[in-house]
């Protein structure tokens, strides 16, 4: 039985259940419509009960199977991973391929018509384990913590860039399945402990902590995989407030969140005013936000409540749950914190709509240290400093035709996170010269005697437009 993940993992690998093994045999439109909860067509491309589609059938589609020779039929009800009876082989989990290389356990997602979900559910890896995964720092950690970890997934992603790593779960059942998938993922020594928050890791301190956690906000904390029980988005704020206390020197905290946008009140005060008083760096950003009515609906249709008996009182009672806050809309994103050790901290709360270079966790350090960093240059230490313009930033000018000066002129970054910034003439200028050779001062000289302009003026105005140019990443400061 205890050899049952390395068999198991070999006969997934040489039957070719991996991610580009089932993609390739269901196909874009398979694939597709399993992505609108629609099984037919992958069940037609699985018809041949060759060992790929029979494992496609029993582990990603959830159709029980006619016992073939070559599964372990046995050792895998022993695991618990599948029952049997009367020569059908049906699974009990969902063990899908990981785009790590690893597998991920899970219980399967309900569709329309199936049975209620079981309060313990244990959600699978999908978009959002995804989001997270890519947003998590690349940078080699010591000690890291998945708190809230689920199937286990980003745990996947910690292996071998973390020295350790302690996962956390309030839901035992959740554990369970997450040390499957490492198990089958060959991942070993992860440290699982039980418990709300970080009360599992009272008094220690993580280089890393990352958190998919339980952010939906509901009038009742009905599914553990999504809603934590606490009032609204308190689960966010909580986690963020307390991330600092559990972080070493120079650590990191990415997480994300929802949170409320309530009638009279900035969302970006909200959210800011979680991360003020922590003593860190702090960046936010929103990502999307939906109207109180999507919302409801996206997440009944999550739990496959649309279509049953109590769809409009579930509905009715989130709307009116929301309308009792003065909900206006939900934001999603992104919130990452950093223990720069700087007494001066900072928060940066924006939206970004646009599609970033992905992964940002290959940049994040950069963009995090960028903010931190450019709010605490004083003025003159800008004027001096060797400014360098960033790789695959792009000027473009436009304006009526025959025109001698463009009416626009825009920086854009086709790197990174993809940001535009409208600019004048002096910093499309800067851009042109700034190659991280000559300070700022003497290149505002250049420019005032090249332009007319009055150089006091132009030395006076550089640290106001530059530096949110700076912390937008248009530029960086020449260390070299
Ligand atoms: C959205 S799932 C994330 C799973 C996985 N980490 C991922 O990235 O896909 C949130 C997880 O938080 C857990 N959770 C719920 N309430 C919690 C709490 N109070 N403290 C810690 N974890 C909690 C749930 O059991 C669930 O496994």
């Amino acid at each position: 039985m205890n050899d049952l993940p390395d068999r198991l993992r070999e006969l997934l690998l040489d039957t070719g259940y991996t991610i580009d093994g089932v993609r390739e045999r269901l196909g874009t439109v398979a694939a597709t419509a399993l992505a609108r909860e629609e099984t037919v067509p992958a069940l037609r491309a699985t018809r041949d009960g060759d060992p790929l589609a029979t494992l496609i059938r029993l582990w990603w589609l959830g159709v029980p199977i006619e016992a073939p020779g070559w599964l372990p039929v046995d050792g895998l009800a022993a695991a618990g991973l599948v029952t049997s009876a009367g020569g059908l082989v049906t699974s009990t989990v969902h063990l899908q391929p990981w785009e790590t290389g690893g597998y991920v356990v899970s219980d399967r997602k309900v569709r329309p018509g199936d049975p209620a979900l079981r309060e313990d559910h244990v959600v699978g890896a999908g978009g959002a384990s995804a989001n997270l995964a890519q947003l998590v720092s690349r940078r080699p950690v010591g000690r890291a913590l998945d708190l809230g970890t689920g199937c286990g997934v980003q745990v996947l992603h910690l292996a071998g860039r973390a020295g350790e790593v302690v996962a956390t779960d309030v839901n035992p059942r959740a554990l369970e399945l997450a040390q499957l998938s490492w198990a089958l993922s060959g991942i070993e020594g992860v440290d699982a402990r039980r418990g709300s928050l970080f009360d599992p890791v009272e008094g220690e301190r993580f280089d890393l902590v990352v958190s998919n956690p339980p952010f939906v906000i509901s009038p009742r904390g009905r599914f553990t995989y999504r809603e934590s029980g606490f009032e609204a988005d308190g689960f966010c704020r909580d986690l963020v407030r307390l991330a600092p206390r559990f972080l070493s020197p120079g650590g990191t905290c990415q997480l994300l969140a929802n949170w409320l946008h309530v009638d009279g009140e900035d969302w970006r005060d909200r959210v800011g005013g979680w991360l003020a008083g922590t003593g860190c760096d702090g960046w936010v950003v929103q990502r999307d936000v939906q109207d109180p009515a999507e919302y409801a609906e996206l997440w009944l249709r999550d739990a496959a409540e649309q279509g049953t008996p109590r769809y409009r009182e579930l509905y009715d009672d989130w709307l009116a749950w929301f309308e009792s806050m003065d909900v206006t809309g939900i934001g999603f994103g992104w919130i990452s914190l950093h223990d720069s050790g700087s007494l001066d901290p900072v928060v940066r709360v924006e939206e970004l709509g646009q599609r970033v270079e992905l992964p940002v966790g290959e940049y994040v350090d950069e963009v995090l240290a960028s903010i931190g960093a450019t709010h605490r240059l004083t003025g003159e230490e800008l004027l001096g400093a060797r400014l360098e313009v960033a790789e695959g930033v792009l000027e473009e000018r436009s304006g009526p035709p025959g025109a001698e000066d463009p009416a626009t002129i825009v920086l854009r970054q086709t790197r990174g996170l993809r940001r535009s910034a409208r600019v004048g003439t002096v910093e499309a200028a800067l851009a042109g010269v700034c190659d991280g050779d000559y300070p700022l001062d003497p290149l505002l000289a250049a420019i005032a005697e090249l332009t007319g302009e009055d150089a006091g003026v132009l030395r006076a105005r550089a640290p106001e437009v530059l530096r949110p140019l700076l912390a937008e990443g248009f530029f960086h400061i020449s260390t070299s």
